[in-house]
């Protein structure tokens, strides 16, 4: 009898080992995307201190969606947009990096809506990375150099003058030191950028 039960608490925690692996592969905690790799919407991919995601996202009041950078714990605070011209009209969308070296957007039927439009020649390994201070940077694989990167393409959602990448790190620290998981909003006032906590008036 003994023998037995035990091989039934063996098969148990088997089980248990394959729910919990399978739950981590559905969320795909990667923070990168390779040569070919496909992340259809809903899928995101998440900075290594999930600060930051990638993925795509739809604005109050409307069925379009888009590619962006999101902070984890709030998909409204939206840091980056790609096809902000080029809306998809439905979640058919994906990304990924092709085999010319582009970071591109596709919809349903594959037309390219978006694209990093580098002419890269060389057949050299590609990564793209989601990285803590919310910078989505695609470089070669080998020599870690920068062929782009959505710092140096802000778009209107945090532009001011600022030093986008300053921001990005003072929030950063904001959140690792802590405030997180409450929600920081932020807004514009007279030339400043405020945060604060979501629901607290924005006034100066
Ligand atoms: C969305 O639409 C509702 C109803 O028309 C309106 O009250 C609300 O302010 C809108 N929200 C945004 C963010 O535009
Ligand atoms: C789009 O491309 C993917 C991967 O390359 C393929 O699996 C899919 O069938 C294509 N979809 C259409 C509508 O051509
Ligand atoms: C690539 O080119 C298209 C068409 O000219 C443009 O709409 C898009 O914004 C460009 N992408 C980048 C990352 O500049």
């Amino acid at each position: 009898m003994a023998p037995k039960f035990e091989h039934i608490v063996i098969h148990k925690s088997i089980l248990l080992l394959i729910i919990i692996q399978s739950v981590a592969c559905l969320s795909m905690e990667t923070d990168t995307i390779s040569t070919g790799v496909v992340i259809k919407d809903p899928q995101t991919i998440t900075s290594q201190k999930q600060i930051y995601k990638l993925g795509f996202f739809k604005p109050p009041n409307t069925t379009n969606r888009y590619l962006g950078i999101f902070f984890t714990f709030s998909q409204e605070t939206v840091i980056w947009v790609a096809n902000r011209n080029k809306p998809l009209k439905d979640s058919s969308g994906s990304v990924t990096l092709s085999r010319d070296g582009n970071l591109v957007v596709l919809d349903g039927t594959n037309q390219t809506v978006w694209s990093t439009n580098l002419t890269t020649t060389s057949p050299v390994s590609l990564i793209v990375q989601i990285v803590d201070t919310g910078n989505l940077i695609l470089r070669e694989e080998a020599t870690e150099d920068v062929l782009w990167e959505s710092f140096s393409q802000p778009t209107d959602v945090l532009v001011q003058g600022m030093t986008l990448s300053q921001v990005l790190h003072f929030i950063g620290a904001l959140i690792v030191s802590r405030i997180f998981p409450l929600e920081i909003c932020m807004a514009w006032s007279v030339g400043l950028l405020l945060l604060r906590r979501c629901g607290i008036s924005f006034t100066l």
